[in-house]
């Protein structure tokens, strides 16, 4: 057990004692919501001590709590939220398609519409099929690769989040009981020695290109290569996990490395906001779904194609998230990150953000950081504190630290951040040290 750091405990003591007194509304939502709702919660992540604010509504890149506090939102609904919350494109879409009505149960032109859009931007998406989330989009990509090539076992990372019953950031009692093998993130010699010692049982290889829950941690090059090479050499099915990442360029973080897997998961933003997920890849195993076909995988889903996210979705990966908006979207969050990191090292702050383009996590060191473990070496109660110092200064982010810029956002939204880690960053100095 690491000392008690009294001087950083009392800093977060006072944070929450200010953030009770300025959210009582949140505060009686919550206990009203504990009646029926375990802990008053229906989505772990979104829970925190001690009790979550309350939202009432959003607009552009803002969004208001039921104490009526007006937050820049760069939480970004842990990036589903790309397009903010007003895009007037996306909202006619919507609109539009509410008055054909919306639970047709029949093929849809939107549905092959927006599979064309997805299949032209991302080089591993011969074919595709849409899920209700990118949980889903997971759980059939590895049903898919265990069937196709009549092996157990799923080489993981240690770290990584493939969705509420694929997490392995510690153990969860609740993950799909497959086999899996946990190696560690961005060690490409322990990939390939695992893959040799597994070889001929190994279904498929599952990486985020880079980690997102796990700490906004790219995955390096050479590992993704590495990974690569053990999925041929053994057979097995390499399956890029890009829920997150895929908005990271116009082909995803898989163009940017010029490594393409056998399948790919979607999902988050690619339905405008609404919910979804998606998988595909080779036509070859993805031809196994072909209900033409004797012996075809079958695969339902009441909600697969449903009419207002695949109305949301063509337009907003067609019209709005062009690949033109994706790289201008990029390098305004490197750009972003570059002053923050910057700023810190300027102030000599043990402290440090991590990420890609528009999505990033602030980790409470300086230290080179590829694996989580590398990460988890921070303060958590100077995180914990940043949180709160953050949400007092307007700024709506996760928990635990994750920080995603989005579309609506311009110049002010982002001097409002940088104003309010600086602050943090000049007034904690004592304890960043
Ligand atoms: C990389 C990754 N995969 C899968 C998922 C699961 O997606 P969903 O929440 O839509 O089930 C997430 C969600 O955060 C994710 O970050």
């Amino acid at each position: 057990m690491p000392a008690p750091n009294t001087a950083i405990d009392s800093a977060l003591a006072d944070a929450i004692e200010r953030y009770t007194q300025n959210n009582p509304k949140s505060r009686d939502q919550h206990e009203s919501a504990m009646r029926f709702l375990p802990g008053g919660n229906t989505r772990t992540v979104l829970f925190y001590e001690p009790f979550p604010i309350t939202l009432v509504s959003g607009e552009g890149a803002y969004v208001t709590s039921l104490d009526g506090v007006r937050y820049v939102d760069f939480l970004g609904e842990y990036t589903a939220g790309l397009f903010g919350h007003s895009d007037p494109v996306i909202r006619q879409a919507i609109d539009r398609a509410l008055d054909g009505g919306i639970v047709l149960g029949g093929h849809t032109e939107n549905e092959a519409r927006l599979a064309e859009a997805l299949s032209l931007r991302f080089p591993s998406l011969e074919r595709l099929r849409f899920t209700n989330s990118g949980t889903e989009a997971n759980l059939m990509a590895m049903s898919t690769a265990r069937a196709v090539t009549g092996r157990e076992k799923i080489m993981v990372f240690e770290g990584a989040y493939h969705g509420g019953v694929f997490t392995f950031a510690g153990e969860s009692p609740l993950n799909a009981p497959f086999d899996f093998i946990r190696a560690t993130y961005n060690d490409a010699e322990q990939a390939l020695a695992l893959a040799s010692e597994h070889g001929d049982a190994l279904a498929a290889i599952v990486v985020e290109p880079m980690l997102g829950a796990g700490g906004c941690i790219p995955a390096e090059r050479p590992f993704l290569a590495a990974l690569r090479e053990a999925a041929d050499r053994h057979g097995a099915i390499l399956i890029f996990d890009e829920v997150m990442t895929s908005r990271l360029s116009p082909g995803g973080l898989q163009a940017v490395h010029e490594i393409t897997p056998d399948m790919t998961t979607l999902g988050k933003y690619i339905g405008g906001g609404l919910t979804i997920g998606a998988f595909g890849g080779r036509g070859d195993i993805m031809g196994r779904f072909d209900p033409h076909q004797p012996g075809a995988f079958s695969h339902a889903g009441t909600f697969n194609n449903n009419i207002l996210t695949m109305s949301a979705g063509l337009v907003a990966m067609t019209k709005v998230y062009t690949p033109q908006a994706a790289t201008a979207l990029t390098e305004r969050g490197e750009s972003l990150r570059g002053r923050l990191n910057a700023m810190a090292r300027k102030a000599g702050a043990a402290m440090q953000f991590t990420g890609y383009g528009s999505l990033m996590t602030v980790h409470m060191h300086g230290n080179a950081i590829r694996t989580p473990q590398e990460a988890a070496k921070g303060s958590k109660p100077l995180r914990d504190l940043f949180f709160f110092d953050l949400l007092d200064h307007g700024i709506w982010l996760s928990r635990r630290g994750m920080i995603n810029v989005s579309l609506p956002m311009g110049e002010a939204e982002c001097a409002q951040l940088e104003a309010a880690v600086e602050e943090f960053v000049a007034s904690r100095a004592t304890l960043l040290a």
